[in-house]
C-alpha cells in the first residue's frame, strides 16, 4: 500500500496491491496516480483521501460529518501537523481555525497480512458527531461486484453479491449490536476471482454497536470504501471520538487469502487465550436437553454420559437463576434458584468436576426482564423508554451507567469467586431500542472488568446464536456461538462462509438433537458429528436419546477430533471450488504445508450421477501427497463400483490434486466424506 499527499493535504492510497519492487520511485507513483480532467468535471479532481473532505468539493460521501456545540455545520479542512513511525504509522492533520485534529493510525501485519487502520478526531469544544469514517481505502476498478454478509435467527452469514454501479451500496445496522442481519465484512473480488484463485480485497469493521459501510463508485468511476460507526450513534457531544478498528487484506490467492488472513489475524493477534497451551476443550452445553427445566439427578446423569461421549467442559445454560422458569422473567436475578439447586451450584459442579470436565455457565448480562426483582427495585435501569417494544420479553440495562454495571459485575463476580468456573456463555438476546456508542463502550468495559480480575475464564460471544460476531467482541471472549441452528445442514452452509472471517478456533459447533429444534430435520449421526468436528466441537442433544450406533459414531468422532485438535486449531481453513453446487468443501491446513483435512459435504442430491471432481488446493506442485478417505466404509450400497479412494490411500502430486483433483465414491446426500492428506 503506499500513501501519497499533495502538499499539507490529507494522504490517499495511490497503490493498494501486489508487492512492489523495492525502491519504486513513489513520486511518479503519485503522479501516474492521477485520473485526467475533461468537461462536466472540476479544473482538478479532489483527493480519494483517507478522510475524503466535503470542503474541498470530494463528489462523493465525505469521512466525516459534524456540527458545533450549537448545531452549526462544521467543514473543517485538515492541514499536515505530524506523524510518527514507532509503531506502524500515525499521520496528524489539524484544521486550527476549527479547534480540530484528525489522526489516522495504520498498522501492516506482515504475518496476517491485514493492515489494521482506525481514525481518531479531537475537538478544541465538544461537538456533535454524526459520522467519522475509519480511514477510507479505495476499491479496485478490476472488480464487477462485492460480497457483503446478511443473514437471520438461524441462517447467519449469508453472502451477497451486489454489481457496482454508479452510486452508493450502504449497509446500515441500527439494531445496536452487530447483528444477525448485517455482519461487518465486505470482500471485493477482481475479475475471475474465485474461492481459490485471482485477487480480492477483504475488510471487517471490528465494533459490536452496529456499523455503517459506503460502497461508492463516484461519477469519475473511482471507488470508495468507507467504515464507520452506524451513524448518529454518539448521542452527546464530546471532544474525542475515534473509529473503532477497521481490518484490511489484499490477496492474490482468492478470497481464501483473504479468508485465512482474517483466520489467522483474529486467532493469533485478536483473541487473547487464557491457556494458549491447552487444547480446546469439547463442549456439551445443556440447552437443547432440558431448557429452563433444571433437575439435578437429570443433569448430572447427562453430565456422566457427555463425559463418557468424550466431553471436557459442561455448559450450564439459562434456567439456573431467580424464578428463570421460562424465558418471560428473572433476567439481571443473577442468584441461584434454591427450588432448582437447593443446596446451590456446588453439588452439580463438583459433579461435573468428577467426570473430568470442567464447568461453564450462562449469564445474559445486559438484560433485564420487566418481570425481575431488579426491574422492580431499579426501572430506571432499563435502556429506552417504558412503552418500548420488548425482544424476548426483555429490555436492554442501560451499560453506560456505572451503577449498573458495577451491579452486574458484583453478581457475576459472586458466581465466579464462589465456584471453579472456566467459561461463561454470555448472551444479548434483543435488539436494542436505539443504536448507542455509549452502550458498546459500556459493555466493553464491563467484559474488560471481569476478564481483568478473572483472567482464567473463557467467554463465548452469543446473541441468539450468531448475533454478535465481530472482532471487537473477539478481542475480548474466545468463541462465537456461531448460530442457534444445530442443524448439520444449515451448519455445514453457515460455517463454510463465516470461514471468509473467522478460524475453526473460534467457531463453536454443536452435535445437535436427532430431530433438529430449529428445523424439523432428521439428520444422521454422522454427518452430525463431521459438521461440528470441523470447527469447535461440542454437542447439545440430550445424551439419553443416543442408540448404541449413534454414541460410538460420536465417541469416535470425537475422538478423531481430539486426535487432530492441536494442529486443526492453527490450520488456515480454505474453501474448495466446488463444481458441484450440491457439495460445499474445504481444506484445513497446517500452517507449515504437512498436513490437511478435507472436508466434502454432500449438502443436497447432485444434478448429475456420479461425483465431479474436486480439486485441492494451496499445496507444493512438486510435492507428493498421501491421500486417505478416512471414512471409506461408509459408502453405502448403491455405491458399487471401486473408485480408487474406496479401496485405500493413494499417493500423488501435489499439482495432480490442484489441477486433476480427486473422485470421490458415490453418497447418498447429506453425508460428508473426509480426507486426510499428508506431504510426504
Ligand atoms: C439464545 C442462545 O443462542 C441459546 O443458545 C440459549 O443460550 C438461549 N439463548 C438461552 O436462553
Amino acid at each position: 500500500m503506499v500513501l501519497a499527499a499533495t502538499g499539507d493535504r490529507l494522504p490517499q492510497v495511490v497503490y493498494w496491491g501486489a508487492p512492489l519492487p523495492m525502491g519504486a520511485d513513489l513520486d511518479t507513483l503519485h503522479a501516474a496516480h492521477a485520473i485526467d480532467v475533461t468537461g462536466g468535471m472540476l479544473d482538478a479532481n479532489p483527493d480519494l483521501s483517507l478522510c475524503p473532505e466535503a470542503v474541498r468539493s470530494f463528489p462523493g460521501q465525505p469521512g466525516l460529518i459534524l456540527r458545533d456545540g450549537d448545531g452549526t455545520p462544521l467543514l473543517p479542512k485538515f492541514c499536515y501537523a505530524g506523524e510518527d513511525t514507532s509503531d506502524g504509522l500515525s499521520l496528524t492533520y489539524a484544521d486550527d481555525a476549527a479547534g480540530l485534529t484528525l489522526t489516522f493510525l495504520l498498522r501492516p501485519d506482515p504475518s496476517t497480512r491485514i493492515i489494521t487502520a482506525k481514525t481518531v478526531l479531537t475537538a478544541t469544544r465538544p461537538v456533535h458527531l454524526h459520522w467519522l469514517a475509519a480511514p477510507v481505502l479505495p476499491a479496485p476498478q478490476q472488480s464487477a461486484e462485492m460480497i457483503d454478509v446478511s443473514g437471520r435467527w438461524c441462517g447467519e452469514f449469508q453472502l451477497n453479491r451486489t454489481a457496482w454501479s454508479p452510486g452508493i451500496r450502504t449497509r446500515e445496522n441500527r439494531t445496536g449490536r452487530t447483528g444477525h442481519e448485517h455482519f461487518p465484512g465486505l470482500l471485493i473480488p477482481c475479475f475471475g476471482a474465485t474461492n481459490t484463485q485471482g485477487e480480492a480485497y477483504g475488510f471487517h469493521y471490528g465494533w459490536s454497536g452496529g456499523h455503517r459501510m459506503v460502497a461508492e463508485e463516484l461519477p469519475d468511476g473511482r471507488r470508495q470504501v468507507q467504515w464507520g460507526h452506524v451513524g448518529r450513534s454518539e448521542q452527546s457531544p464530546g471532544t474525542r471520538f475515534e473509529s473503532a478498528t477497521l481490518y484490511a487484506t489484499y490477496s492474490q490467492t482468492g478470497l481464501n487469502g483473504c479468508a485465512t488472513s482474517f483466520q489467522r489475524h483474529v486467532r493469533d493477534r485478536i483473541v487473547t487465550w487464557p491457556k494458549p497451551d491447552t487444547p480446546r476443550p469439547v463442549h456439551y452445553n445443556c440447552w437443547e436437553a432440558v431448557y429452563f427445566d433444571h433437575k439435578l439427578p437429570v443433569l448430572t446423569d447427562i453430565a456422566t454420559r457427555a463425559a463418557e461421549l468424550g466431553a471436557e467442559r459442561f455448559v450450564l445454560d439459562d434456567g439456573w437463576f431467580g424464578m428463570r422458569d421460562d424465558d418471560t422473567r428473572s433476567l439481571s436475578d443473577w442468584t441461584v434458584d434454591a427450588r432448582k439447586y437447593p443446596d446451590g451450584l456446588g453439588p452439580l459442579i463438583d459433579h461435573v468436576h468428577a467426570q473430568g470436565m470442567t464447568f461453564g455457565i450462562w449469564f445474559e448480562p445486559e438484560m433485564i426482564n420487566p418481570d425481575s426483582d431488579i426491574h422492580r427495585a431499579h426501572p430506571d435501569w432499563a435502556l429506552g423508554s417504558e412503552d418500548q417494544t420488548l425482544g424476548r420479553q426483555q429490555k436492554a440495562l442501560n451499560m453506560a451507567l456505572p451503577e449498573v454495571r458495577d451491579f452486574i459485575y458484583d453478581r457475576m463476580a459472586a458466581i465466579l469467586s464462589a465456584h471453579d468456573v472456566d467459561y461463561i456463555k454470555w448472551d444479548h438476546n434483543r435488539v436494542l431500542p436505539m443504536p448507542d456508542a455509549d452502550q458498546t463502550r459500556g459493555s466493553y468495559a464491563l467484559i474488560d472488568r471481569l476478564r481483568a480480575d478473572f483472567p482464567g475464564v473463557e467467554i463465548e460471544s452469543c446473541a441468539s446464536g450468531g448475533g454478535r460476531i465481530d472482532f471487537g467482541i473477539l478481542g475480548r471472549t474466545q468463541r462465537v456461538w456461531l448460530s442457534d441452528s444445530n442443524d448439520a445442514l444449515e451448519r455445514l452452509r453457515i460455517q463454510h462462509d463465516a470461514a471468509l472471517f473467522l478460524p475453526l478456533a473460534v467457531t463453536g459447533s454443536h452435535v445437535g438433537p436427532r430431530r433438529c429444534h430449529t428445523s424439523g430435520r432428521t439428520i444422521d449421526i454422522s454427518m452430525r458429528a463431521w459438521v461440528a468436528a470441523q470447527r469447535h466441537m461440542g454437542f447439545e442433544m440430550d445424551p439419553r436419546e443416543l442408540t448404541d450406533h449413534e454414541a460410538a459414531v460420536l465417541t469416535e468422532v470425537t475422538a478423531w477430533w481430539k486426535r487432530n485438535r492441536d494442529w486443526m486449531h492453527h490450520a488456515d481453513i480454505h474453501l474448495l471450488d466446488s463444481p458441484d453446487p450440491a457439495v460445499l468443501a474445504e481444506q484445513q491446513q497446517a500452517r507449515d504445508g504437512s498436513r490437511f483435512v478435507v472436508f466434502a459435504g454432500k449438502a443436497a442430491t447432485s444434478a448429475q450421477i456420479s461425483p465431479r471432481t474436486l480439486r485441492f488446493t494451496s499445496l507444493e506442485p512438486d510435492a507428493t501427497y498421501r491421500v486417505e478417505l478416512i471414512n471409506r466404509d461408509t459408502a453405502p450400497g448403491l455405491s458399487r463400483g471401486t473408485p480408487i479412494l474406496k479401496t485405500g490411500p493413494i499417493e500423488v502430486s501435489g499439482a495432480w490434486l490442484m489441477h486433476q483433483g480427486v473422485t470421490l465414491p458415490w453418497h447418498f446426500p447429506e453425508t460428508m466424506w473426509v480426507l486426510e492428506g499428508t506431504r510426504l
